[in-house]
């Protein structure tokens, strides 16, 4: 898969093994993150990889900021992304399988690199259930946003 990466500046420190991690697990990262520790505003590293996401460039995004809360946040305005703030390995597996998850979203000030990568590795590597009743709550949250999203 091809994934593209988005950190503000309390998320580089993750950002290098979260890279080689995913290049590891054979897969290739587009790096859009901040390259500086001075402060930057995260919505403007989400959205663009949001937008990858959503035109088919990259498979899926992975997002980190302090929290995680921000990113996810602006990252689910975007229509079409579901974007999952996830800060341990039960909750990465059950968001790809029920939720089918396309943004990951981690808080570098929340998670070490152990868990973080352990989090990354289950969330790249667990597929969607594809379960009837998964589909039809995909598809309810796909209304929501034909219903309040307008573009
Ligand atoms: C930056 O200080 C911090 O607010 C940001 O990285 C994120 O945690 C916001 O949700």
């Amino acid at each position: 898969m091809k994934i593209a990466l988005g950190t503000d500046h309390a998320g580089i420190r993750l950002k290098e093994d979260i890279i080689k991690l995913i290049t590891d697990l054979g897969h290739e990262v587009e790096d859009l993150s901040c390259n500086c520790e001075t402060s930057v505003d995260y919505p403007d590293y989400a959205l663009p990889v949001c937008e990858k996401v959503i035109s088919g460039e990259v498979d899926r995004g992975i997002l980190i900021c302090g929290t995680g809360i921000g990113m996810s946040i602006a990252a689910n305005k975007v229509p079409g992304i579901r974007c999952a703030l996830t800060h341990d390995v039960f909750s990465a597996k059950a968001t790809r399988e029920h939720n089918d998850s396309n943004v990951l979203a981690m808080g570098e000030r929340v998670v070490g690199p152990g868990l973080a990568a352990e989090i990354v590795t289950a969330w790249l590597t667990t597929d969607f259930s594809q379960g009837e009743r998964h589909i039809g709550r995909v598809s309810k949250i796909k209304a929501i946003e034909d219903r309040y999203l307008k573009v």
